[in-house]
């Protein structure tokens, strides 16, 4: 679908249907997240929701303590076995990119790693998994009716697959990296799929650093 004639009535929905297609764990599930938005297209949409939460220092964390703060909140799990680091650390590179280009404006951004594996996810173990990818990176987990309704009132879809002989699961969730505003506003999906135009390795802006460059006045 276009991005731009989507009704944002509708976008919730989309996201949700969307993410069943790019579920973490079901392989090879990138490059093809149709329902990534053009940039802006969740303002207005009816994404995100007060919460309090504890982060990887044990501290109760409530959405509100972030106001005044652009948000860039990826919700996934340390156990994920392929997408989410990928994600992480995608996103991550691009931040630190975007704090040496601009400190000012890097400084206004807090990102954010949600669980969806509140189980196996205790603040110790997100504290060693953020600490991986940015100091600024704040891990945040819950019991399991709290991380429930933080993905509801986030339209994120997960669930536990159970792995056969073993009780090991992975988490099936969507792939919902977005940013939200000063106040919590949704603004748009982080174009974590797109590669951009410029190489990399020549420090060339990717998709997302272009994207932190646009949205973070
Ligand atoms: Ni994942």
């Amino acid at each position: 679908m276009a991005g731009g004639a989507m009704n944002k009535a509708l976008l919730p929905l989309a996201l949700s249907l969307g993410v069943l297609v790019t579920a973490c764990n079901m392989g090879g599930g990138d490059a093809s997240n149709s329902s990534q938005s053009a940039p802006g297209d969740l303002a207005g949409a009816r994404i995100g929701a007060p919460f309090t939460l504890t982060n990887q220092d044990g501290a109760k964390v409530r959405w509100d303590d972030f106001k005044g703060s652009y948000r860039l909140v990826y919700f996934g799990y340390t156990y994920c076995p392929d997408v989410c680091p990928v994600d992480l650390q995608r996103i991550m590179q691009a931040f630190t990119r975007f704090e040496k280009a601009d400190p000012a404006r890097a400084a206004k951004v807090q990102p954010i790693f949600i669980s969806l594996d509140p189980e196996r996810d205790t603040p110790g173990v997100i504290k060693t998994y953020v600490a991986a990818f940015h100091p600024r990176l704040t891990g945040l987990t819950g019991s399991k009716d709290d991380i429930a309704k933080v993905a509801k009132d986030f339209v994120v879809v997960y669930g536990k697959e159970e792995a056969k002989g073993t009780s090991d699961y992975l988490v099936s969730h969507s792939r919902t990296p977005y940013l939200f505003g000063p106040d919590g506003e949704p603004v748009a999906l982080v174009p974590v799929d797109d590669p951009g135009t410029a190489d990399k390795d020549e420090g060339g802006p990717d998709a997302v650093l272009a994207f932190l460059e646009k949205w973070v006045k």
